[in-house]
């Protein structure tokens, strides 16, 4: 199969295919099997060009991370203040600058519909690294490939996804990304959070979905609980905040109740949704996930800068 990413956009995981995902992942496992050296031919030369509109850590550091990985340089602003959007420029303005002095442009911005917009402007490609409250495709490639490593596979699994389906946009692109693969999907939210119905609506016909607003009846079919953070910084009323913070909470007492080998995933940042008592457990995975992070971007960056990086 040619490579389907090079020199090409990644705004939304609606457009894979399954052999898009199994493309990148088998390129995951490859950049891993890759002596330094050999990784660092990769993108040696070519510079990625970010702007974050919203705070980040392991998103911003594992793309820096990665180029860094494939001899590769990262420029780039994430602190607005010191930038020219302080003074007023544009979002078009400011694409077209970075747009000229990088390969790849990693874009963070609270509007949906920044991503295409970028890049529908920009010479060279795109990647949303997080859109709003719609979509954040790479978190859900390695939230995927997360799965697949951790499971050994997708297919069969009951995955429950936990805490802010209304704002989470991490939580899009997932099941965006599972509509490829024959899964069992539990919604699990209170009935302030719940999910976006006309956002998933081509969701419903591809996927077993189920929804409920407490966790404890299906505990015992899980194998894996994808938690989220209550996005608070989406709410335009913080008294409605205040209603639903701290809903739910995963700890010891929620892993004695389920699958011995449950695996616990989220995105990250955590605040008060899963305990620190998860993190000494063998389910908790979610520090993992944000390892296998920097290791898909660095493939996914490959592909995107190499017709026949391997
Ligand atoms: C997520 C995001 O920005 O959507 N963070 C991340 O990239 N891992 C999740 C969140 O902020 O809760």
């Amino acid at each position: 199969m040619p490579n389907p990413f090079y020199d090409r956009d990644i705004v939304s995981i609606r457009d894979f295919t399954r052999n898009d995902l199994e493309y990148v992942f088998s390129a995951t496992d490859k950049i891993r099997s890759l002596e330094a050296s050999e990784k660092s031919e990769l993108g040696k030369g070519r510079t990625l060009g970010y702007i974050f509109y919203e705070p980040s850590t392991r998103t911003r550091m594992s793309f820096e991370a990665a180029m860094a990985s494939l001899g590769g340089s990262s420029i780039g602003i994430s602190d607005l203040k010191s930038s020219s959007v302080e003074k007023g420029e544009s979002l078009a303005d400011t694409i077209r600058v970075i747009d000229l002095y990088s390969d790849i442009i990693v874009l963070r911005h609270p509007m949906d519909g920044s991503s295409r917009f970028a890049a529908e402007l920009s010479k060279n490609p795109v990647i949303n690294a997080g859109s709003g409250s719609e979509e954040h495709p790479t978190q859900a490639l390695l939230d995927l490939y997360t799965i697949l490593k951790e499971k050994g596979r997708i297919d069969g699994l009951s995955i429950a996804i936990v805490g802010d389906l209304k704002y989470g946009r991490t939580v899009y692109s997932l099941l965006y990304g599972l509509t490829n693969y024959k899964v069992n999907v539990h919604l699990v939210a209170p009935p302030l959070l719940q999910i976006r119905k006309e956002s998933i609506y081509e969701v419903h016909s591809k996927l077993r979905i189920q929804e409920h607003s407490t966790l404890d009846e299906i505990l015992p079919e899980l194998d894996v609980i994808y938690v989220t953070r209550i996005q608070k910084e989406r709410f335009p009323d913080l008294q409605e905040y205040e209603k639903v913070r701290g809903t739910y909470t995963i700890d010891t007492s929620t892993l004695a109740k389920a699958k011995p080998d449950v695996s616990v995933m989220h995105p990250l940042p955590r605040m008060d949704e899963i305990s620190h008592s998860v993190d000494s457990t063998k389910n908790a995975v979610y520090f993992r996930q944000a390892g296998y992070g920097k290791e898909l971007r660095a493939a996914v960056l490959a592909l995107m800068l190499n017709e026949k990086p391997f």
